[in-house]
């Protein structure tokens, strides 16, 4: 690969990462390559830092120290194709929009206010829902759907742009059982169809065995990183450095 060539063989390239807020450290010196596509999730116990980091890889969180490339470019600069579901977006359920717009709103770049979607841009969105097994909702009321339905929608806004990777931050935190295991399979079928990286934070490992690549566990001021699927969930954090109490 030369140097002018803009194509990055990794998703996230982190160096000896620090992220803090003021005097408190999030963690530090973390060091991590994460291949693009795969599937790698996020865990670690709540108040971590796993949200922080997702900040941090959309350009929000600014770096204390060290490096972060985001498919090769600075943290922000690969926004346009990223598509990301954030923490906690169910907590708003007295939402009027319709399923349509709200994943059409992922396909026009989020442009919120007065926007006349045109004919292709609609098209798209229904192809989202399409892909997500949810073209029945189109014309429903989000505050009418089931977490299990939101979280499909949310999927849909965030792949109707075609992003290059796609970031979830606690996609089963309000799920059932059932919704939990039906969106680990969707993101298995977009993984396989679209061939793109996926993000997953999950405070546990548990229904993500079968579907990650790989892991990034914070704890403790440490972000280590396992390409070793023996190590994922054990919480072995060994082989890293510096960092760390
Ligand atoms: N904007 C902020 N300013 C100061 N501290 C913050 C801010 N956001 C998060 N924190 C703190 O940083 C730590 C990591 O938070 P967060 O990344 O949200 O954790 P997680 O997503 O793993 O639950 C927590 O101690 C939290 O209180
Ligand atoms: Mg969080």
């Amino acid at each position: 690969m030369t140097k002018n060539d803009k194509l990055s063989p990794y998703a996230l390239d982190a160096s000896k990462l620090t992220l803090r807020y003021g005097d408190h450290v999030v963690f530090q010196n973390a060091s991590f390559h994460v291949h693009q596509q795969e599937i790698v999730s996020i865990t670690g116990p709540n108040g971590s830092g796993k949200t922080t980091l997702i900040n941090a890889i959309l350009g929000e969180k600014a770096i204390d120290s060290g490096t972060l490339e985001v498919l090769g470019k600075k943290p922000g600069d690969a926004n346009a194709v990223l598509g990301y579901v954030s923490q906690n977006y169910t907590e708003n359920n007295s939402e009027v929009i319709s399923v349509i717009d709200m994943v059409t709103l992922g396909v026009n770049g989020n442009r919120y206010g007065l926007h006349f979607t045109n004919a292709s841009e609609k098209a798209d969105a229904m192809l989202a829902l399409k892909r997500v097994n949810a073209v029945n909702l189109a014309h429903k009321r989000m505050s009418t759907l089931s977490g299990g339905q939101r979280q499909r929608v949310q999927i849909a806004q965030a792949i109707a742009s075609k992003p290059k990777m796609l970031i979830l931050d606690e996609p089963f935190a309000n799920l059932d059982i059932k919704s939990t295991v039906e969106i680990g399979a969707l993101l298995k079928t977009i993984h396989a169809k679209y061939n793109i990286t996926i993000i997953i934070v999950a405070h546990i490992m548990e229904h993500l065995r079968n579907l990650v690549t790989s892991q990034i566990h914070i704890e403790n001021e440490v972000a280590a990183y396992f390409e070793d699927a023996e190590l994922m969930g054990t919480h072995k954090v060994q082989n890293v450095e510096g960092g760390g109490k």
